[in-house]
């Protein structure tokens, strides 16, 4: 039962077609990721790494393989299923924090609740935004808006915000992109702790540092994922 991973991808590849000829970009990915599973994947720009997460968080489908969820082959589940679980199963993390900017913290956090949840008596939403921004350890900034925020405070609320619907993966696109390396740290040490509770985290990022605070570290090359060799870039 345990044993069944949360993703397990097979051979997946994606070719995308913009204003020139089609482009292969993924050419058979394979991915395990189990509950508490930590995984870094580094890559050069425009190797796929942001195709590749947005096929994991069911944004787009593959062209072929396999992604199981739980068991279950959701290679090519229709829009509305593929809605349902991303709200159910992923929380997002972006280099952008995508903050509404007239709401507080604990607003922003509570809109998760509001849009993914159906109605949850008021009170209980509240206890589980404080929850989730006690998780990310900026309780004491609830009632401040985005602009009386740090970057890394913000990323705190954008990551409190994922965690608060409690999702089985979080997938996390460069999420330190935009801050110093210190507050970069300190995000990852965030997103890190919620692999305790036994998410699964999926970090895409450039910074080998913080690649190599996760359990494993791949790197996208040709479309494909393979180990990154340990030390190389140290
Ligand atoms: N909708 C699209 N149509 C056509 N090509 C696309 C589309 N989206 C992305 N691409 C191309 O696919 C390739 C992979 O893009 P992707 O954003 O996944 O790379 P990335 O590894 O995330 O890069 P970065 O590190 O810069 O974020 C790039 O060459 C990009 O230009
Ligand atoms: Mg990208």
């Amino acid at each position: 039962m345990s044993d069944v991973p949360l993703i397990h991808l097979d051979g997946l590849t994606k070719t995308l077609t913009g204003q020139g000829e089609p482009r292969p970009i993924l050419s058979g990915v394979n991915l395990t990721v189990h509950p508490g599973d930590s995984v870094a994947i580094l890559g050069r720009s425009g190797s796929g790494k942001s195709t590749l997460l947005s096929l994991i968080g069911l944004f787009d489908r593959p062209d072929s393989g396999r992604y199981l969820l739980h068991g279950n082959d959701i290679a090519r589940v229709p829009e509305r299923r593929a809605a349902r679980l991303r709200s159910q199963e992923f929380g997002f993390v972006f280099q952008r924090f995508f903050l509404l900017k007239h709401l507080t913290a604990l607003q922003n956090v509570s809109m998760a609740l509001v849009n993914g949840q159906g109605w949850l008596p008021r009170r209980k939403r509240r206890a589980k935004v404080m929850a989730a921004l006690e998780q990310v350890g900026i309780a004491h900034l609830a009632r401040h808006k985005p602009a009386r925020l740090s970057g890394g405070e913000q990323q705190r609320v954008a990551i409190a915000r994922a965690l608060v619907r409690e999702p089985k993966i979080l997938l996390a696109d460069e999420p330190t992109g935009a801050l110093d390396t210190e507050t970069g740290a300190l995000v990852i040490d965030v997103l890190h702790a919620a692999t305790h509770r036994g998410c699964g985290l999926v970090l895409v990022t450039h910074d080998h540092a913080h690649a190599n605070r996760m359990q494993r570290v791949l790197r996208l090359t040709d479309g494909m994922l393979v180990p990154e060799h340990q030390g190389v870039f140290r």
